[in-house]
């Protein structure tokens, strides 16, 4: 029987791995985000290698009613969705007072609300056939206070938190969630957020091989994952208390993308 993905944020980056590595799997996509060039090239790319249908649905998910209006399109196409991967995001990073409260409403908005509200869309029909899963991309940045990256780094600590509880929600019942964590992955995530010095600590790693463990995660039901030994040993090693003290650490830590994205 043929199963369905899709994957958010799949015109760059991560997304468009997952797609190329689900639809190697056999997996038919459905591909949103608002570069539509990109995503329509994909798609036929993935038809053409792997002979399966692939989709474009552009949406911004930074809209309000961005799910609803993804879901109207996944109805229009007719699909059932086994998979859904909610990894369109992006960084804010910098003196808090000196970012723009505009851009961190719509970080918001793609990275935790329409990932709650898509979430909500695919499950009702998963559960009622006993089968299927959403992934959620997180960031190893969510295992700690982020000062000079507050508004994201406390969104991907949704996405860890949120993507657990659903998992254990979820036991038994033949659908499940999993939080991937990546730490530094080489995309356009980081000349997005305007510097490179945001990078900091873990190894960067290739999106092909973030894939590749998370899908392998998502075979074994992890609950989540964390790609790459620094990346898992930084994730987990670092101190989580006292929790002012760490708060304190990170921003000295964290100076140099200060100073390089909102100078004084
Ligand atoms: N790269 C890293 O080091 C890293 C580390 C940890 C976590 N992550 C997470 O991994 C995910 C993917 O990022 P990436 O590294 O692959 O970066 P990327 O190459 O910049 O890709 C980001 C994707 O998100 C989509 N997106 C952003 N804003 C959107 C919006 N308003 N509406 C619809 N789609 C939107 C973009 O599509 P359009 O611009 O075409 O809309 C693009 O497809 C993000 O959630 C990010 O936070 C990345």
């Amino acid at each position: 029987m043929r199963r369905t993905a899709v994957v958010t944020g799949a015109s760059s980056g991560i997304g468009a791995e997952f797609a190329r590595q689900l639809a190697a799997r056999g997996y038919d996509l459905v591909l949103v985000a608002r570069t539509e060039p990109a995503l329509t090239a994909l798609a036929a790319e993935l038809t053409d290698e792997h002979q399966v249908r692939a989709e474009v649905v552009v949406q911004d998910l930074a809209a309000p009613d961005a799910a609803a209006r993804v879901s109207d399109a996944l109805t229009a196409l007719g699909v059932t969705v086994d998979l859904l991967v909610n990894n369109a995001g992006f960084g804010t990073a910098g003196r808090f007072a000196q970012i723009d409260p505009g851009q961190e409403h719509d970080e918001l908005m793609v990275n935790v609300v329409t990932l709650v509200d898509l979430t909500h869309v695919v499950l009702p029909g998963m559960l009622a056939r006993g089968s299927g899963a959403v992934v959620n991309i997180g960031s190893t940045a969510g295992f700690n206070i982020g000062p000079h990256f507050a508004t994201y780094a406390s969104s991907k600590a949704f996405v860890l938190n949120f993507t657990l509880a659903l998992w254990s929600e979820l036991r038994g019942t033949g659908v499940t969630a999993l939080a991937v964590a990546p730490g530094p992955v080489r995309t356009a995530f980081f000349d997005r957020l305007g510097t490179r010095k945001a990078a900091i600590g873990g190894r960067m790693i290739t999106p092909e091989r973030l894939v590749a463990a998370a899908l392998r995660a998502l075979d074994r039901d992890r609950g989540y994952v964390v790609p790459g030994a620094s990346n898992f040993a930084m994730a987990h090693l670092m101190p989580r208390r006292p929790r002012k003290l760490v708060a304190l650490l990170g921003r000295r830590v964290t100076s140099a993308v200060a100073d390089a994205l909102t100078p004084r």
